[in-house]
């Protein structure tokens, strides 16, 4: 390995929402934090590079993206995915929810219905209901291994028995690891064209995909997908640049691109942030080397606590994650209601983490862990819960 991602750094005192807001978020000081989901890494070398040398020159005024700023996430897509989004699709938000909210507000109406698959990262439903859209949840179903799968029955009934303007893909799934394979897309491309459903695809965890499992970008299904697809990605998962504001949306569409950008330039925005762009540049063309190993490092964090937890904490039943940095952990073996759940993690186990009802009702009793970090922090947070529940088991 070129690089060193089991080195703990202090990230108190850095700014770090992760680290330095426990009071402000009402946590204790001493509860160690996996949930908001940046990385405990530092961003690839190149990525600092670039920001410091741009810093250095000691002006911070407007910019403006160049063709090859498109280009180079076009060709990232066709070097890590196989597929080559056309970069004139793309216009630069500054986060993918932003970008999310935005093509909710171009492609609907207040009180039309949007649907999302819960559990499912929960800024989607803020988006939905926080413009006055009716959010119409369609739940995944689990199975006995704690995989999910669609039931596309359900999904077909309830676009059409709500009247269901668009629906928001996660591919791969937070906070369950999914990676959706080809079939399964495609079938949620012939529902959504046959109902006339808007496609909004967020990508952004698409970089993380283990073992034998295969990405597959969803607008690269067919030309007919493209045109009915919002794809949204950003680098900030990838190079852990999430405080560095910028995020690519492809709309493949002509007049759909035209309408979102007018609804983009009603919100007031135009120019992107100067040191996100610089560090865009480096991320996409310079950092495969570093992004090949924090995957490998972080799908040894995830066999890690996997065996950790059925050899020693078998109460606790993990979904095998396909992708993404998160882990998924079902806690309803350990009897306790919900609220008894939240103290045991906070004042018991000592853990911050994102409870599971935050994604949905479906995910009451589980939590959701954040394993981009070096696996000294992986280990002492699963040493942390083992002691709380040995405690619970006397009980
Ligand atoms: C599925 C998903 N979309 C979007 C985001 C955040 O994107 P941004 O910070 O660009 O709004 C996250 C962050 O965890 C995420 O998990």
């Amino acid at each position: 390995m070129a690089y060193d991602f089991d080195k703990v750094y202090d990230r108190r005192n850095t700014n770090s929402l992760k680290w330095d807001f426990a009071e402000e978020r009402h946590h204790s000081e001493d509860e160690l934090p996996l949930w908001v989901a940046d990385m405990d890494f530092p961003s690839p070398p190149h990525v600092v590079d670039a920001i410091v040398r741009s810093a250095s020159a000691g002006f911070f005024g407007y910019t403006d993206p160049k063709p090859a700023d498109k280009r180079i996430v076009s060709d990232w897509y066709k070097r890590r995915h196989g597929f080559y989004p056309d970069p004139d699709a793309i216009v630069f938000t500054p986060g993918t929810v932003f970008g999310i909210t935005t093509a909710i507000l171009a492609f609907s109406d207040p009180g039309d219905a949007v649907m999302i698959s819960q559990p499912v990262y929960y800024p989607f439903s803020e988006a939905v209901t926080d413009n006055g859209r009716k959010l119409i949840r369609n739940e995944l179903v689990r199975d006995d291994n704690g995989r999910y799968t669609f039931d596309f029955d359900s999904f077909e009934k309830q676009i059409a028995e709500n009247d269901v303007k668009i629906y928001i893909l996660c591919s791969p799934h937070n906070p369950i690891g999914r990676v959706w394979k080809k079939d399964e897309l495609q079938r949620i491309a012939d529902i959504t064209l046959k109902h006339n459903v808007l496609v909004i695809a967020d990508e952004i965890h698409a970089d993380f995909i283990y073992e034998e499992n295969e990405f597959v970008s969803y607008p690269s299904l067919s030309e007919e997908t493209r045109k009915n697809t919002v794809l949204a990605t950003a680098p900030s998962k990838t190079f852990n640049t999430a405080g560095l504001q910028i995020s690519p949306i492809f709309i493949f569409d002509p007049e759909k691109r035209r309408r979102f950008k007018g609804v983009l330039g009603s919100e007031g925005y135009s120019q992107i942030d100067f040191l996100a762009l610089a560090a865009m540049r480096a991320s996409y063309t310079e950092c495969d080397e570093w992004v090949d190993e924090v995957v490998d490092y972080i799908h040894e964090n995830i066999l890690y606590m996997e065996n950790f937890l059925k050899e020693r904490l078998p109460e606790l039943k993990m979904t095998h994650p396909e992708g993404t940095y998160l882990t998924w952990v079902d806690f309803s073996g350990l009897g306790l209601s919900e609220r008894e759940l939240e103290r045991f993690i906070r004042e018991k186990a000592k853990l911050w983490l994102d409870a599971g009802f935050i994604f949905g009702k479906s995910g009451e009793g589980f939590e959701r862990f954040n394993l981009a970090t070096p696996r000294k922090i992986v280990e002492e947070s699963l040493t942390r819960l083992e002691r709380a529940v040995s405690e619970l088991r006397k009980q």
